[in-house]
C-alpha cells in the first residue's frame, strides 16, 4: 500500500536497517547510507534551507555544507526516527508542516520524496513551496507511486519556472548520481521511460522572491 499510511507505518515499526532500506533500496545490498551530490548548480549562498521529506537525515551532511541554517521536515514518526538515527545534527528538526511553511527559506530540496506523496497532498505541498521559497531543488521518479506523473503536477501547479532537468541514475561505482541526458522540462514531463530526473524549480510567486 503507497503512501502515507505506508510511511507512517514504516517509520514506526521498522528496525533502523529495515527503515533505511525503505528509504534507500539496495542499502542493504551494500548502497551506502550517504547524500547525493546534486550534478546541478544550486544557488548560492544559502542561508537558510529546508530539507523537505528528510528521512532520517541522509542528505544533512551535505546540506550542511552548503548552507548556514538547515532545517528538516518530515512526518512525525520519521522525524522521531531522525532525532536518534541521523548521524549529523541540524538547526530545526519539525514534523509541524505550518511552522515550516510559515518561514521564507533560501531553497528547499525535496530528495526522492514528491513521487511518494498522494498526488492531492503532494500539489498543496508544491502550492506552498512556491510561496516559501525562490527556488526548490526536486530529485524525482518521474512516476509516481500512484501511477500519475510527478513532472506534470508540477506544471500543472503553473507556478514554477522549471530550468533543464537532468535525467541521472545510481552510479554503482560511486555511489553517487549518474548523468544519463539532460532534457528540457516539456521534454521530460514526456519522457515514456520511467526514471529519475533533477530539476531546478524558481518560483513564479513575488513573495518568494522577496
Ligand atoms: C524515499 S524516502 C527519502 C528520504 C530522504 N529524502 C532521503 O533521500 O534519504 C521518502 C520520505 O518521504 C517522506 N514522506 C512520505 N510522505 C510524506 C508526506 N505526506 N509528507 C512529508 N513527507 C512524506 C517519508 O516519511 C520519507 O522520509
Amino acid at each position: 500500500m503507497p503512501g502515507l499510511e505506508h510511511w507512517l507505518s514504516v517509520a514506526r515499526s521498522a528496525d533502523p536497517d529495515d527503515l533505511r532500506e525503505h528509504i534507500l533500496t539496495g542499502y542493504k545490498n551494500g548502497k551506502p547510507f550517504t547524500p547525493y551530490v546534486p550534478t546541478l548548480a544550486l544557488p548560492s549562498p544559502i542561508d537558510h534551507l529546508v530539507d523537505f521529506g528528510c528521512g532520517v537525515g541522509r542528505s544533512f551532511p551535505y546540506l550542511k555544507t552548503i548552507a548556514r541554517h538547515v532545517a528538516g521536515f518530515d512526518l512525525p514518526p520519521m522525524i522521531e526516527r531522525c532525532r536518534t538515527l541521523a548521524g549529523e545534527s541540524i538547526d530545526l528538526l519539525t514534523d509541524d508542516w505550518n511552522e515550516v511553511r510559515g518561514r521564507r527559506w533560501d531553497l528547499i530540496v525535496a530528495v526522492l520524496v514528491l513521487q511518494h506523496i498522494e498526488p492531492v497532498i503532494c500539489r498543496s505541498y508544491l502550492v506552498d513551496f512556491a510561496s516559501m521559497a525562490p527556488c526548490i531543488y526536486v530529485l524525482t521518479r518521474t512516476q509516481s507511486d500512484f501511477g500519475t506523473n510527478v513532472l506534470d503536477l508540477v506544471a500543472e501547479t503553473g507556478l514554477f519556472e522549471a530550468e533543464e532537468c537532468v535525467r541521472v541514475d545510481h552510479d554503482s561505482r560511486t555511489h553517487q548520481l549518474r548523468i544519463l541526458g539532460r532534457r528540457r522540462f516539456d521534454e521530460a514531463r514526456h519522457d515514456t521511460e520511467v526514471g529519475h530526473y533533477e530539476v531546478l524549480l524558481r518560483s513564479k510567486v513575488p513573495a518568494a522572491t522577496a
